[in-house]
């Protein structure tokens, strides 16, 4: 006769570690992504030189404000499933698809490295619904939906800004 513990299936607010594993990986995609990302836009904010100086240097410190807010609920999303968040820089480079960008670039390649860096933003955001969706995961899927509407506003707002000063 079977073990009935070994048959017992362990669970984590409804959660099965598997499932809880999957779900965290795709958080922490995001995050490294994201920290990336954020880092970028002060970058951005404290550099950008030119014409367009207030437009860039406003609206990148909206960005980084929120990003701040938004990057500490993902982590804080990974701590609920028990697990430890990315919190090392060097990691955050080596799994970030979004790469760093130097300081002395023009305000339309900033802009367009941005709206750039938001599609690959977006695609994980995407991922990391899904994958929360298909395990009844309703917590970080209402999460990834706010983060979605969040970013593709900016997506908007910055292309519709450069088509008005370059085209
Ligand atoms: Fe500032």
């Amino acid at each position: 006769m079977d073990n009935l513990i070994d048959q017992k299936v362990f669970t984590k607010l409804g959660f099965e570690h598997l499932e809880a594993v999957e779900i965290v990986n795709r958080l922490d995609t995001l995050l490294c992504n994201y920290q990336i990302f954020f880092h970028k836009l002060q970058n951005y904010h404290w550099n950008v030189v030119g014409g367009e100086f207030f437009d860039l240097h406003d609206i990148t410190q909206e960005m980084y404000e929120k990003g701040l807010v938004n990057i500490d609920e993902i982590a804080e999303r990974i701590r609920v499933f028990g697990k430890v968040p990315e919190y090392r820089m060097s990691e955050y480079l080596k799994k970030s698809e979004i790469e760093e960008t130097s300081h002395d670039l023009s305000s339309e390649y900033m802009t367009l490295n941005l709206i750039s860096d938001i599609g690959t933003l977006t695609s994980f955001i995407i991922e990391t619904s899904h994958t929360a969706n298909s395990k009844g995961d309703l917590g970080t899927a209402h999460m990834m939906n706010k983060l979605i509407q969040e970013f593709e506003t900016y997506h908007w707002k910055l292309s519709s800004w450069t088509n008005k000063k370059y085209k």
